[in-house]
C-alpha cells in the first residue's frame, strides 16, 4: 500500500474529470438530483493540474472553487455532461469519470411549476446514456478511469462494471463505511485493474485519493 504517491510528470498529456451530481430538471423551479458534493473530482482534477496535465473540469454544479489553472465547463444535466465529455474525447490522453451521473431523466419537463392537487403522482423517467461505457466503446488510445460507489458487495459490483465499461483503472468505494462516500472530506477506496490486481487503501483525504490516482494515471500512460 501507497500513502503517499512520488510526483508524477504529467506535462504534455490531456486529462477530462467529470465531477458532481447531475441534476435533471422537473419543472422550472425542481430537479431530481443525488447526494455527489463534487470533492473527489475537484481533488482529482487539481492533482492532474500540478502534476502538470491540461486540465479540463466538466462539472455538475457544486459550491466548490475551481483548482488553479484548471478549465472548467459547467453542466447540468446527464445529457448535457455526455455532450461536453464527447466534445473533447478525441482530444484527450485520460478522462476520470467522477460525476454521480444520473441514471435516468423525468420523460417530460414541465413549462411551468407544476401545481399540487393532493391526488398520488407518478413521475416517468426515461434511461440517461451512460457515458463511461460509451468512451469505453469508443477508446482508442486513452486511459479511462471509472468510479463505484456502492452500499452492497463493494468488490463484486466493481468488478463487473470495470469490464462493462471496459475501463483501465476502477476506484470502488463503499460509501456507508464512516470517513467515506457522499458529503464526506475522506475516502476509504480500492483500485481494482483489469488484470486482476487490487490496491486497498486506508481512509485518506480525497486529495491523497487524487494524489495515488494520478500516480497511477502516470504508470498507465508509460
Ligand atoms: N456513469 C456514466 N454515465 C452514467 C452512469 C454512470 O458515465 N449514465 C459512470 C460514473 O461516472 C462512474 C461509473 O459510470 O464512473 C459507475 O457509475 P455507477 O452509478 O456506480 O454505475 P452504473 O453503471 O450507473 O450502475 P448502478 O448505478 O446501477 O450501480
Ligand atoms: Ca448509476
Amino acid at each position: 500500500v501507497q500513502f503517499f504517491a512520488e510526483s508524477p510528470c504529467l506535462k504534455g498529456k490531456r486529462a477530462l474529470v467529470t465531477a458532481g451530481g447531475t441534476q435533471e430538471p422537473l419543472d422550472p423551479v425542481r430537479y431530481l438530483g443525488n447526494r455527489s458534493s463534487g470533492r473527489m473530482g475537484f481533488a482529482i482534477a487539481q492533482a492532474l493540474q500540478e502534476a502538470g496535465a491540461e486540465t479540463i473540469l466538466v462539472s455538475a454544479p457544486t459550491d466548490l472553487p475551481t483548482p488553479p489553472g484548471v478549465t472548467r465547463v459547467s453542466v447540468q444535466t446527464a445529457l448535457e455532461m455526455h455532450d461536453a465529455v464527447l466534445a473533447e474525447f478525441n482530444k484527450l490522453d485520460v478522462v476520470v469519470k467522477a460525476a454521480a451521473v444520473a441514471d435516468y431523466r423525468p420523460a417530460s419537463q414541465a413549462e411551468q411549476k407544476i401545481k399540487k392537487d393532493g391526488a398520488n403522482r407518478t413521475i416517468e423517467l426515461v434511461p440517461n446514456p451512460d457515458i463511461l461505457a460509451e468512451l469505453g466503446r469508443r477508446k482508442t488510445s486513452q486511459v479511462l478511469i471509472g468510479f463505484a460507489a456502492e452500499t452492497e458487495n463493494l468488490l463484486a459490483y466493481a468488478q463487473e462494471k470495470m469490464q462493462r465499461k471496459n475501463v483501465n483503472l476502477l476506484v470502488a468505494n463503499d460509501v456507508t463505511k464512516p470517513g467515506a462516500g457522499f458529503g464526506s472530506m475522506t475516502n476509504i477506496v480500492s483500485f481494482l485493474f483489469p488484470d486482476g490486481r487490487r490496491i486497498d487503501f486506508p481512509q485518506m483525504s480525497k486529495l491523497e485519493v487524487a494524489k495515488n490516482l494520478v500516480a497511477e494515471i502516470a504508470r498507465l500512460l508509460g
